[in-house]
């Protein structure tokens, strides 16, 4: 009975992890097939890292062993010996290009731009946000603008995550193709945000692009990246990952104000 309340209890509080969580050591949960590309890999990675590190560790205290002038009384005159040196030259670049291969792929899929529904600009400013949707122009031709500022500790509302909530966010459908155009207007920045899989430099004159799906509904949190200046850790994202019709009824709101 009370693994079965316990069952039910955990389905109930399914919830995923979008946010950093106190003492998390892994990944947040993956919303892009980007992001689960990059969890995979990390994932490949870590076997070849086990092994090799266990490997030379038995090999450091094997040596550190062995080698001791007590266990080892007549050292012995081998200097070189040719097997065993292709060996070691070429099995770290046969591992070397095994990596390779998923790395690269999953590189070039992240530089991909697939054909975007939506375009958005991301402009970092010390020590905020603005987003403009230029896609969309008002009668007076102007897109829609606006700036997201974090909300300081004192005025947060329950429920609410210290140094990573901010007043206006990002809202974009999901289940839909769309690219980030990421700049800065006055240092550098970096737009961040870990479920999704972005780290994007926001760079002064400089216009970078990165694409995004997002599978699933959420609030995607992340932060600033590259050090600019005093505020640099109180300039939060927020991204509202929503259905096409929640998405044009805020859009319609917006162009309302
Ligand atoms: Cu903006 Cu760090």
């Amino acid at each position: 009975m009370f693994f079965f309340w316990l069952i039910i209890f955990s389905l109930l509080n399914n919830s995923l992890c979008d946010s950093p969580e106190p003492w998390q050591i892994g990944f947040q949960d993956p919303a892009t097939p980007i992001m689960e590309g990059i969890i995979n890999l990390h994932h490949d990675l870590m076997f070849f890292i086990c092994v090799i590190s266990i490997f030379v560790t038995w090999m450091l205290i094997r040596t550190l062993w062995l080698f001791e002038s007590s266990q080892n009384q007549i050292s012995s005159n081998l200097t070189h010996g040719i097997l065993i040196e292709i060996i070691w030259t070429t099995t770290p670049a046969l591992i070397l290009i095994i990596i390779a291969i998923p790395s690269f792929s999953l590189l070039y899929a992240m530089d991909e731009i697939v054909s975007p529904t939506i375009t958005i600009k991301a402009l970092g400013h010390q020590w905020y946000w603005s987003y403009e949707y230029s896609d969309y122009i008002n009668e007076n031709y102007e897109p829609i603008n606006f700036d997201s500022y974090m909300i300081p500790e004192e005025d947060l509302l329950q429920g609410q995550l210290r140094l990573l909530e901010v007043d206006n966010r990002m809202v974009i459908p999901i289940q839909t193709h769309i690219r980030i155009i990421v700049s800065a207007a006055d240092v550098l920045h970096s737009w961040a945000i870990p479920s999704l899989g972005i780290k994007c430099d926001a760079i002064p004159g400089r216009l970078n692009q990165a694409s995004l799906f997002i599978k699933r509904e959420g609030l995607y949190y992340g932060q600033c990246s590259e050090i600019c200046g005093i505020n640099h850790g109180f300039m939060p994202i927020v991204i509202e990952a929503t259905n096409l019709k929640n998405y044009i009824v805020w859009l319609a709101n917006k162009f309302a104000i």
